[in-house]
């Protein structure tokens, strides 16, 4: 029988490629990478004949992940995680509208679509709180804003900028959290990592990119619940569900479509990129098995 392989697509090939690449081979199966900048798709071909059924995705760019995504998918190959999902996770703002609207806690947001409107969002939700690119990671352009002072030179800042996108106000309450946050790994149906991320001494913000340090964090129940809701939420698949403590309870402030794990894998014995491998699998195996079912029909 033929060995089953996994498409890697990636950007970049950082800890967690490779770790996915040899969990894959130590399964038995094959991982062939995918060089998404080097990718020339004829978009009237049927299939693209060198790519695997199922690919993992795995960009950095968020808009070179979703757009490759959604080309795959037109041409009949499997991608985890899907366009779709890739897209509501990739914007603050969908992210939000889904999280909302499916009675998962989530930060009270409000988004406003010019600078002139921006105070008047930035007064709903009062002092403090905190200014988000709807496009971003890695914390980047995340603000907390504490006066009238700072938020109206962001606004101006924002506006002087050719970027569309910077005229766009996403604003969202300040959680009164300890200085740390909790990341989640979610794999399909199950929960397997919880690590808190507590901030760098200098930074408010809790990215491990930023210098943040991991440590175990018990999964209660409740944990685990609004997790597999949010994960759910935005259709499911290999997902890092950002959440932070208020007063007791858990508040989902991020889905993370194409998942880090390197911080997380430090504070867990169980191999993270193992267990999203041997999802695929059984994915592959589904897709494997349908495929032969339609061909001797
Ligand atoms: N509403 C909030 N209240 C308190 N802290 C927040 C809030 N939103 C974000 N943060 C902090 O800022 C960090 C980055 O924000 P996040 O929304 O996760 O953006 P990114 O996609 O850039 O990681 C979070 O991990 C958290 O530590
Ligand atoms: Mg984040």
């Amino acid at each position: 029988m033929n060995k089953p392989t996994i498409g890697i697509l990636y950007d970049r090939i950082r800890w967690e490629e490779k770790e996915l690449a040899s969990r894959l081979e130590s399964r038995g199966a094959l991982a062939q990478m995918i060089d998404a900048k080097m990718q020339v798709l004829p978009l009237d071909s049927s299939r693209f004949d060198s790519i695997p059924e199922l690919v993992l995705g795995r960009c950095v760019s968020y808009y070179r992940g979703l757009n490759i995504a959604s080309t795959f998918e037109a041409h009949g190959i499997r991608i985890i995680n899907s366009s779709e999902v890739l897209e509501l996770c990739g914007n603050k703002l969908l992210t939000s509208q889904i999280l909302s609207k499916n009675g998962i806690a989530t930060p009270k947001t409000v988004v406003a679509f010019s600078s002139e409107s921006a105070m008047q969002a930035i007064e709903t939700i009062g002092f403090p709180c905190v200014m988000k690119p709807i496009v971003g990671s890695w914390g980047r352009q995340v603000v907390p804003i504490r006066d009238r002072e700072t938020a109206e030179a962001l606004i101006e800042m924002r506006e002087q900028q050719a970027d569309s996108m910077q005229t766009i106000f996403y604003i969202q309450e300040m959680i009164k959290r300890p200085p740390r946050d909790i990341r989640c790994i979610a794999v399909g149906d199950d929960v397997v990592t919880s690590v808190y991320r507590y901030a760098a001494d200098d930074s408010w913000k809790t990215n491990v990119a930023l210098g943040g340090r991991t440590e175990p964090c018990r999964l209660t129940s409740e944990l685990e619940d609004i997790v597999l809701r949010a994960a759910r939420a935005v259709g499911g698949g290999i997902l890092g569900v950002d959440v932070m403590e208020r007063e007791g309870e858990y508040v989902v402030h991020e889905v993370n479509g194409t998942v880090e794990f390197k911080g997380a894998q430090t504070s867990t014995d169980l191999s993270i990129a193992d267990r999203m491998v041997e999802y695929a699998l059984s994915l592959e195996q589904i897709s494997a098995e349908k495929a032969a079912t339609s061909a001797q029909a």
